[in-house]
């Protein structure tokens, strides 16, 4: 007879029970929600499982942000309340460790140890595929700090396909394609936390699209500090634009939505702008930041581009995909911005016409040009400047929620709704849509007529209850 030993290794397979467990936090933009994915990629087969437990964690994570200072500042609070709970379970003789990652980890390395002592590990974004080897070293009062930017590819070290055959990830999945930027615009931290812009190879990029496709997602969102400057290696040896690399992905059997963020008005290349007119993988969406509606400003936050430039980059969208939805960035307040200056952002703003937009009050961030600027502008002018734009966005992202009122438009089932009955998606134009319908479409792309606004998303109804994914790719834009 053979004999099964009691108690098998569990790292001897992935699918096998874990022992310990990791609690991610991510704070900040797509990209960090990206990193942790694959942080917990590196770990499981170090035998580690993500808890959404706090409490239960043997490794706690905070993948932090540092865009702006209030941002920053939340892992220090957060940092507080887990020394409570970590002396609470060593007082129980239950060891907790704490790492920083992110951007925050990036920017201050060994001083977030200093500052906190709780810290056992700091990881930078290009670093994280070190993470079980630095785990694996001897605790030490001193603590652990990787911000190098190895010379290897932290992306090669990433195991994904056999973790995505047991953990569902759900119908839509961040991709990076591109990382860091070189822009150095005078507000901004990322070219330093991020380091300077990396685009992947398309063969990569493709084999990680075929691998999430595999495990059903539908949509992609490919992600990139400036994504539209992407220019990866090609399949020919020959640098691919974005755009040709949305076509490839497009290829890709069972992905039907390509979407993409976060661009640069610099890099609107035509190619990519025609792009939105001929493949219907591409939604109608374009994130475009543009800060500001004042040349004077644009030129002081080195944008290098003008608000008119701006406008002719959206009229060529819109000429080419004219239903396409417009968002963007804006910051208010930059150092020695004028009532004037603002001024010049609201009458942007009207003209254009956004479909909803990120606004935030300029923050200083040590060590960029801005920040050692002596004009700033009183924090009491930022919050009515604040207010004003953000009251204009909302008013025209209400205009642009009722002009799809009465239409139909293909929605991609995620999850089931907040009702018994209901089930929620996601439009082309990235807006929340519910639906009442059978949990069996969940994960298919469906036409919908919107019949309503709702809070935070819009009400509809399934056109052809009966409609399934193998159609759904031709289904892409407003057919009604
Ligand atoms: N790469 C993107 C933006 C990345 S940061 C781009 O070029 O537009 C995301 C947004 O945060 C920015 O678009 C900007 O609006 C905002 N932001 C960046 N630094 C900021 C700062 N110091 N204060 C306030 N907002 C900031
Ligand atoms: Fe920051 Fe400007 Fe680079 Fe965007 S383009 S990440 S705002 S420096
Ligand atoms: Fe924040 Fe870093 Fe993203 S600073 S916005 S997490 S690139």
């Amino acid at each position: 007879m053979i004999r099964l030993p009691s108690n098998p290794d569990p790292k001897a397979d992935e699918g096998g029970p874990a022992e310990k467990r990791v609690f991610i936090k991510s704070y900040g933009c797509q990209m960090n929600a990206y990193d942790a994915t694959r942080m917990a990629d590196v770990l499981a087969p170090e035998g580690y499982a993500e808890t959404a437990d706090i409490a239960e964690a043997d490794l706690v994570i905070l993948n932090t942000c540092n865009i702006r200072e209030k941002a920053a500042e939340k892992v220090y609070s957060e940092l507080g309340r887990i020394r409570e709970l970590r002396d609470a379970k060593a007082a129980e003789g239950i060891a907790m460790r704490v790492a920083v990652a992110g951007c925050v980890a990036q920017a201050e390395g060994a001083e977030i140890i200093r500052r906190e002592p709780l810290v056992d590990l700091v990881v930078g974004p290009q670093a994280y595929h070190r993470l079980p080897e630095l785990l694996r070293r001897p605790v030490t009062r001193k603590g652990i700090v990787d911000t190098e930017f190895p010379a290897e590819d932290k992306f090669d070290h990433l195991p994904l396909a056999s973790r995505l055959k047991t953990r569902a990830r759900g119908f839509s999945a961040f991709l990076t394609v591109q990382e860091g930027c070189d822009k150095f615009c005078t507000f901004c931290v990322v070219p330093y936390t991020r380091g300077a812009e990396v685009s992947r190879p398309v063969a990569k990029i493709i084999r990680e699209a075929e691998e999430l496709a595999a495990a059903g997602v539908r949509e992609v969102m490919l992600l990139g500090q400036n994504v539209n400057a992407y220019h990866g290696l090609g399949e020919d040896g020959e640098a691919w634009t974005l755009a040709r690399l949305m076509r490839r992905i497009a290829q890709v059997p069972g992905l039907a939505r390509i979407r993409y963020a976060t661009s640069h008005p610099r890099d609107m290349g035509d190619d990519l702008i025609a792009l939105h007119g001929e493949l219907p993988e591409a939604m109608p969406y374009l994130h475009l930041p543009v800060q500001a509606g004042s040349d004077r400003v644009l030129k002081a936050m080195n944008r290098k581009h003008t608000a008119d430039e701006y406008r002719a980059i959206i009229a060529k969208v819109r000429a080419a995909r004219p239903d396409i939805a417009v968002t963007s960035d804006f910051i208010v307040g930059f150092p020695g911005e004028s009532d004037a200056d603002f001024e010049a952002t609201m009458a942007l703003v009207r003209e254009i016409g956004f479909a909803a937009a990120y606004s935030f009050k300029y923050s200083e961030r040590p060590g960029t040009p801005a920040a050692e600027r002596k004009d700033q502008v009183p924090e009491t002018v930022k919050t009515a400047r604040l207010a004003a734009l953000q009251a204009l966005i909302l008013e025209q992202q209400t205009a642009f929620n009722a002009g799809t009122i009465g239409k139909v438009v293909d929605v991609l089932f995620e999850k089931p709704g907040r009702n018994p009955g209901q089930i929620g998606g996601k439009s082309p134009y990235l807006q929340a849509v519910h639906v009442e319908g059978p949990a069996s479409l969940i994960g298919h792309i469906v036409p919908v007529k919107i019949t309503g606004i709702a809070s935070n998303s819009l009400a509809g109804m399934l056109v052809r209850p009966d409609i399934r994914s193998s159609e759904s790719k031709r289904f892409n834009s407003i057919v009604a």
